[in-house]
């Protein structure tokens, strides 16, 4: 699949777990913002680490070792690139975006922050880019404010000099989970460098469907995690600025993080070990670095502009078939949103809508989809959401609505 030729039909043909039926239909899945399918060269690459190269990386000097190990920074190099950070040493691997989030609020927060310190969280934020924040303030007695959101479910930018003020974090999501609102993040984080404040992203939402460019972006911290992004689960990864992950002491203790120990102490490692205590997740971190190569092969600016047209196409058909039945929640303009589709139809329990795609292999989230704070602002207690990603095409759109019609027969 080259950069010109993109075509959701083919690709689709790469992820072996699309080719099955679910309660006697084709699946159609719509849930990628949960986690993506994965592609086969991912799945097999796993499989032969195991049954070729299978050893513990950065100890042992015997061939499948080096190879092992080899294959781990050569991951490292390939997200450096795609993510154009300046070093491989800003690349950290993580159990998972979360994990990366925490690794800065214990790390940086708890070295950095103090009682009377403001932090500034975006209302459409994930419960992990919160809770973190929230147990430091409880501990530390720090301040969180809010930027609040429009009707429309954009960030509410209004005021944001005034909420910067004190500020010495803030932390934002490029790409809103529940409701795909994408936010102008590069004016943000000017915004917050303006002040003084460092900025952290949460990107999960916006690296697997648009480029990253941190160097562009100016960001301090970025957090993904590789199961979004056609990876294995179990993998994500920080990126943070190199002279502030110099500064900042380790998480979690162990194996890797160290140069030397003895009974008196430890000197920690140089970065990125420094923050990677432990025998990292190998064959996850192999088969991140196959998902990479292969959306770089696809070309990332292909992926958006094939999702967006997808979007485009979901919210004036389905707008068309059930008008005031069915709310898309989230900015209008596909221009402003990646492919999520929260949704509330008539008076039917997101649950059940759920459970009656389900019956036509149709796989979409219901709940409140981790982000409690927002979905109260919104006055929602839970929506459905579809996801869409690069093996999604019209026809599965067109399946969505025809399963939300049946839904609708039975709860008339
Ligand atoms: N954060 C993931 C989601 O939005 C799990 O579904």
């Amino acid at each position: 699949m080259s950069k010109s030729n993109f075509d959701s039909k083919v690709i689709k043909k790469g992820f072996p777990l699309l080719e099955r039926s679910v309660n006697g239909s084709p699946i159609v899945y719509l849930d990628s913002a949960a986690t993506s399918q994965k592609p086969i060269e991912v799945i097999e690459r796993m499989n032969d680490y195991y049954k070729e190269i299978n050893a513990n990386v950065h100890r042992g000097a015997y061939h499948i070792a080096e190879l092992a190990t080899a294959e781990v920074e050569e991951t490292r190099q390939k997200l450096h690139r795609f993510i154009n950070s300046s070093s491989t040493k800003e690349i950290i691997f993580t159990k998972n975006a979360t994990e990366a989030i925490n690794l800065v609020a214990y790390s940086w927060g708890r070295s950095e922050l103090n009682e009377g310190d403001v932090i500034l969280l975006s209302s459409l934020e994930h419960h992990s880019n919160i809770v973190p924040w929230q147990q430091l303030s409880s501990e530390r007695n720090i301040e969180i404010r809010w930027i609040p959101i429009t009707h429309d479910g954009r960030l509410d930018l209004e005021n944001i000099d005034e909420l910067l003020k004190g500020v010495k974090l803030l932390c934002v999501t490029s790409v809103s989970n529940a409701l795909g609102t994408i936010n102008p993040v590069k004016e943000l984080i000017e915004a917050a460098h303006k002040v003084g404040a460092l900025c952290l992203v949460d990107a999960c939402q916006s690296a697997p469907h648009f480029e990253t460019d941190v160097t562009d972006l100016d960001a301090d911290f970025i957090a993904f995690s590789g199961h979004k992004m056609c990876g294995p689960t179990g993998i994500g990864v920080l990126w943070g600025r190199l002279e502030i992950l110099e500064n900042m002491p380790p998480f979690l203790g162990g194996g890797e993080m160290i140069l030397n120990v003895t009974s008196d102490g430890f000197t920690p490692n140089e970065l990125p070990w420094k923050f990677e205590a432990g025998t990292p997740p190998i064959a996850e971190i192999i088969g991140l670095g196959v998902a990479i190569s292969y959306l770089e092969k696809i070309g990332m600016g292909a992926i958006r502009e094939h999702e967006q047209k997808l979007t485009s196409y979901a919210l004036q058909m389905l707008n068309d078939r059930f008008g005031n039945d069915l709310v898309i929640h989230g900015p209008e303009s596909s221009l402003e949103r990646s492919g999520v589709l929260s949704l509330s139809y008539r008076d039917v329990h997101p649950h059940d809508l759920s459970q009656v795609l389900d019956q036509h292999g149709v796989c979409v989230r219901a709940g409140h989809h981790c982000c409690k704070p927002l979905m109260k602002l919104m006055g929602l207690p839970a929506t459905a959401r579809a996801s869409l990603y690069i093996y999604n095409d019209e026809s599965d759109i067109d399946v969505l609505a025809d399963a939300i019609n049946e839904a609708g027969k039975i709860f008339a």
